[in-house]
């Protein structure tokens, strides 16, 4: 790579327009108000809905960012189909695309694939102009780098006017607190090999991030963290949840066992709430990712250690639905269940891996009757996640009360704060007696239910 010191960073080209990409460079644009940020995606569809007049209308659902992208939209935030004029525009290009796993060929079920990634780094080696800095924001396997760096020296020897220095600047946000997460970020951290680049990084994100918090590293350190991030967040979820089923056949309960173990400053008490397993477009997607890296790099016992942690995952969410057919005396066929929140989790529109849809398909399955609450997630989402339009076997309910009449069983999977303050005083006389809540998110008042004369189970309570 061509050590030529990086213009000083007047405009940012975003490539993705999606759950990572829109709301960081909202903030980016928000907190630099000299870089002109332009974000480029080619779902027309998408890039429409991010220009919508109406803010209520934003593709991605998060809390405060409504007010960030009002602020700065047509200022110095620029949505558009445009990639190849923002690309040669920009002093710097972020690619913040989907890597989802693998479907088919090698590493199927297992490896990301890079398709995405790859196209990007090919549109920027055709449309960049003068040096550019290119920036891994995606979540990548270790060593992804270098076929970036690849394909881009490939077009620095065609033409000796362009050059390029790759980052990773891997992305840590969690969806329903990205605004915030991104505002006043843990770390900011910035992988590459040339340190002017890396200053350059680092001088956008010092306009708001104080310096102790953006951590330097070399590349693959920095591609491998995102990744052993996730897996260990992931793995404590895996652990408590683990816990909760033993609570339940012990009578011990997993709020008192997470609440003892989490003062303990070793451990620390974020991250262990019993549920009803982990959702989301990553977590999965980036255990099993390292699986196959570590199979690839010859470390077949780190990764079956790895891997448990998603096979405990999916055993739990097939667990929860299991549960909930025995307590309706063995039988859900023809009975009406009300299933309240199908997002992954609380405050977000995305459904991507919710635990919501595999218990949904096992009651389906088991011949059950669904009424389907969200606060935030669209029916059509719902229809294509259960691969069945609405009809026959599921309905969507506008409202909580619509979606228990009827119902032997509340089952409680997001845990949106409206949840947490339903009267089950009048909800439970529209419920066919003898009615449960099954709360696996364990934000109901146990008591307030059972009074209400509703049969309760709470995840990781074995208290009867
Ligand atoms: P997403 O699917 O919401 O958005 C990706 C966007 O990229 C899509 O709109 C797609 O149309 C666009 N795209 C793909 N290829 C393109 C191309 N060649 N040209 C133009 N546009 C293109 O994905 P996301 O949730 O924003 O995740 C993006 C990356 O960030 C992933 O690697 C993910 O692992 C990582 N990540 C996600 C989160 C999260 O909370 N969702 C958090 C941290 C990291
Ligand atoms: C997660 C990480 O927290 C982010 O740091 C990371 O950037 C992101 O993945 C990513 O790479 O995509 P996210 O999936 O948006 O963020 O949300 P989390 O808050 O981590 O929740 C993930 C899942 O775990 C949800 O289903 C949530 O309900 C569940 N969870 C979380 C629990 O069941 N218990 C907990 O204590 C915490």
């Amino acid at each position: 790579m061509t050590t030529i010191a990086p213009p000083q960073i007047r405009t940012i080209c975003c490539i993705g327009a999606g759950y990572v990409g829109g709301p960081t460079m909202a903030v980016i644009a928000d907190r630099c108000p000299d870089i002109q940020v332009l974000v480029v995606d080619m779902n027309t569809t998408r890039i429409a809905a991010w220009n919508d007049d109406d803010l209520a209308k934003l593709p991605v659902y998060e809390p405060g960012l409504d007010a960030v992208v009002g602020r700065c939209r047509g200022r110095n935030l620029h949505f558009s189909t445009e990639v190849d004029a923002a690309i040669a525009a920009a002093d710097m290009v972020f690619i913040a695309v989907n890597t989802p796993t693998k479907t088919r060929g090698i590493g199927a079920g297992q490896a990301s694939d890079l398709r995405w990634v790859e196209a990007c780094a090919r549109q920027v080696a055709k449309a960049a102009v003068g040096h550019t800095i290119v920036v891994e924001k995606s979540t990548l396997p270790v060593r992804t780098a270098e076929a970036v760096k690849a394909i881009l020296e490939a077009a620095e020897d065609t033409d000796t006017t362009r050059s390029f220095s790759v980052l990773s600047n891997p992305e840590f946000l969690a969806e329903g607190t990205a605004i915030r997460d991104l505002e006043n970020p843990d770390r900011v951290l910035i992988g590459g090999e040339s340190t002017t680049a890396i200053h350059a990084l680092a001088g956008v994100y010092g306009q708001w991030v104080p310096p102790e918090k953006i951590l330097r590293t070399n590349l693959w350190s920095s591609e491998l963290s995102k990744l052993t991030a996730n897996a260990f967040l992931a793995q404590r979820i895996s652990s408590i949840n683990s816990i909760a089923a033993l609570c339940e056949a012990t009578e011990a309960d997993v709020e008192e066992v997470a609440r003892a173990i989490g003062s303990d400053s070793r451990l620390g008490p974020k991250f262990l709430k019993a549920g009803p397993g982990f959702g989301g477009s990553c977590f999965q997607k980036d255990i099993l990712n390292l699986v196959y890296l570590c199979r690839h790099f010859g470390l077949p016992q780190v990764a079956d250690y790895w891997e448990s942690v998603v096979a405990l995952n999916t055993w739990h969410q097939h667990r929860i639905a299991a549960l909930v057919v025995q307590k309706l005396f063995g039988t859900v066929t023809g009975k009406r269940i009300a299933i309240l929140g199908f997002a992954f989790k609380a405050d977000t529109n995305d459904t991507r891996e919710s635990p919501a849809i595999r218990v949904c398909r096992d009651l389906l399955e088991e011949g059950a009757i669904l009424a389907i609450h969200d606060p935030k997630v669209d029916p059509d989402q719902i229809a294509l996640d259960l691969g069945q339009p609405v009809g026959e076997s599921w309905l969507h309910c506008d409202a909580v009360a619509d979606a228990v009449t009827g119902a032997d069983a509340a089952v409680i999977l997001t845990e949106w704060q409206s949840y947490s303050e339903l009267c089950w005083d009048a909800l439970a006389p529209l419920m066919r007696q003898p009615a449960w809540v099954f709360d696996a998110r364990a934000i109901t008042d146990s008591l307030a239910v059972c009074l209400a004369g509703l049969n309760h189970w709470r995840v990781g309570c074995g208290m009867v």
